[in-house]
C-alpha cells in the first residue's frame, strides 16, 4: 500500500497540525483517507499509517478495529450496508432488515454479494434511534425502513441507481412545526 501523490500531500499537512511527538493524534484522519483510497483497510494500509506516525502496528490496529466506520475486510464495490441492531432498531424491525440483507446480498455479514457490488454488517447504535429501524449506506442514513422499502433501496443500488437517503416514510413531508418555520 502507498498513498497516492495527492494523498501524500494531504497526509503531510495532517501530521504537521500536531505538536512534535504528538503525531499519533492524526491516526483517525489518516486511516480514513487510506480507507477512502482503497475502499477498506488492508494490513499493508494499516502498517503504512503506523510507519508514517511512528506508531506500533498493533496500536493502529486497535483504533481501526474499535470503530465500525473502519472496514478491515473488502467491501462491496458499490456499497457497504450497516444495519443498526441496537435496542430501538431491534424493537422496530432490524431483524427484518437483516433478513433482507441475507436474502439479497449474502448469508453472512462481511461476505460480498455474488456480483461483488454489495456487502453488509450489523452495527451498534448510529444515533438515529427516533427514526428506527435504520441503516447507514456510505455516508448517508436511511431511516424509518421497512423490509419492503429497504429491499427496494438494495435493488436500486445493485442496479446503479442512487436511492434518496433520509426517512423513507415521509416523516418530514408534513407541514413544518408551528414556530419553527
Ligand atoms: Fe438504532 Fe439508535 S438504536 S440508531
Amino acid at each position: 500500500f502507498a498513498f497516492t501523490a495527492a494523498n501524500q500531500q494531504w497526509v503531510k499537512a495532517q501530521i504537521t497540525k500536531y505538536p512534535e511527538g504528538r503525531q499519533a493524534s492524526a491516526v483517525i484522519p489518516l486511516l480514513w483517507r487510506a480507507q477512502e483510497q482503497e475502499g477498506w483497510l488492508s494490513r499493508p494500509a494499516i502498517e503504512a499509517v503506523a510507519d508514517l506516525l511512528g506508531m506500533a502496528y498493533i496500536r493502529v490496529l486497535e483504533v481501526a478495529s474499535f470503530y465500525f466506520m473502519f472496514q478491515l475486510q473488502p467491501v462491496g464495490s458499490v456499497a457497504h450496508i450497516q444495519v443498526c441492531g441496537t435496542t430501538s432498531c431491534m424493537i422496530c424491525g432490524a431483524e427484518d432488515l437483516i433478513a433482507v440483507c441475507k436474502e439479497k446480498i449474502a448469508a453472512k455479514p462481511h461476505e460480498l454479494s455474488a456480483d461483488g457490488k454489495l456487502s453488509w454488517e450489523e452495527v451498534e447504535c448510529l444515533g438515529s434511534c427516533t427514526n428506527a429501524p435504520m441503516a447507514q449506506i456510505g455516508k448517508d442514513y436511511y431511516e424509518d425502513l421497512t423490509a419492503e422499502s429497504f429491499g427496494k433501496i438494495l435493488d436500486d443500488l445493485a442496479a446503479g441507481k442512487v436511492p434518496t437517503p433520509g426517512p423513507q416514510n415521509g416523516r418530514y413531508a408534513a407541514e413544518p412545526l408551528k414556530g419553527l418555520s
